[in-house]
């Protein structure tokens, strides 16, 4: 159903191939606080008129935290819906099976890494800053859906982690911190297997599904972004709060205004739009159901 050509036994050799441990990403470093964590791309902080140079700083490593903490979150679904899927249906195929449980494992490790890096920031910011949460009530809303939306809110998310380390982070000039560039770059060596691994998912279970099924599978994922998108304009407002603290100021209604309208853009880009409306997102829901493929476009236009 879905135009691809992965398949789970040369998955599993290239995860094997890539695959690195905790340490390989730290490499004993810690945070360079004198440089930005995110490409402005991401961060979306440059063009704030209201802010000063060392504010707009303060605010993009506020929001390297946020990114961090964040995929740390949405992670969490991710590993229960990809077991539970392996004990579903009929899994003849040894390697898919260990490819599967692979997958899950290194999400796992990403879970960890996510997690050392948000202790890291915290012990050497200097101030704190809020997130959304907690982890375990946000996957439980993602997975109070049909698998095919769950799936599919996955395979958003795999796109689009590669297209913030290829397009924004690989080739940048702008002297991102070196520790976070490791993350995104050890992130996205694995997360290209999952990208695929998630292609074969939702073409199976597209596969096994009626067409009222997929219908029902898309509006599911439609739902689990407005229930992401829901905490990204949270998130702003806690953003808010913590970079008042790390500078030292009260912000104006005008000035709080200037700012909640360029990050919750930033935001949406990132968590949202980028996965949206990656080509290969794009051409699979669109294969999936045409229907559901224009909704998802209506929706990528009104948050845009
Ligand atoms: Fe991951
Ligand atoms: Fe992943």
């Amino acid at each position: 159903m879905l135009s691809h050509d992965y398949d789970y036994r040369s998955i599993l050799e290239t995860s094997h191939r890539v695959n690195w441990k905790l340490e390989d990403v730290i490499g004993g470093r810690t945070f360079d606080y004198s440089r930005p964590f995110l490409p402005d791309a991401l961060a979306g902080v440059s063009k704030i008129q209201c802010l000063s140079s060392a504010e707009k700083l303060k605010l993009n490593q506020i929001r390297g935290f946020t990114y961090l903490a964040m995929f740390g979150l949405v992670e969490e679904y991710i590993v229960p819906s990809v077991i539970d899927h392996v004990r579903t249906g009929d899994r003849g195929d040894d390697r898919e099976v260990q490819a599967l449980l692979h997958f899950a494992e290194e999400e796992t490790k990403h879970i960890e890494m996510f997690k050392w890096f948000v202790r890291e920031f915290e012990r050497g910011f200097g101030s704190p800053c809020g997130v959304i949460g907690p982890a375990a009530a946000i996957a439980a809303d993602i997975l109070d859906h049909s698998p095919l939306g769950v799936f599919l809110t996955t395979l958003q998310i795999e796109w689009m982690t590669q297209m913030h380390y290829l397009e924004s982070v690989r080739d940048t000039k702008e002297g991102l911190d070196p520790l976070v560039c490791s993350l995104l770059k050890h992130h996205w060596m694995e997360e290209s297997q999952h990208a695929k691994l998630d292609t074969l998912v939702v073409d199976e279970i597209a596969r096994n599904s009626t067409a009222s099924e997929i219908d029902k599978g898309v509006a599911d994922y439609m739902d689990i972004g407005k229930l992401l998108d829901g905490g990204l304009q949270t998130q702003v407002e806690l953003d808010l709060v913590s970079l008042e603290t790390a500078i030292g100021r009260q912000l104006n209604d005008g000035e709080k205004a200037e700012i909640r309208e360029a990050q919750l853009k930033a935001y949406r880009w990132t968590f949202l739009l980028s996965g949206m409306s990656h080509p290969k997102f794009d051409r699979s829901l669109r294969e999936l159901a045409s229907a559901g493929h224009m909704r998802n476009v209506e929706f990528v236009r009104a948050i845009a």
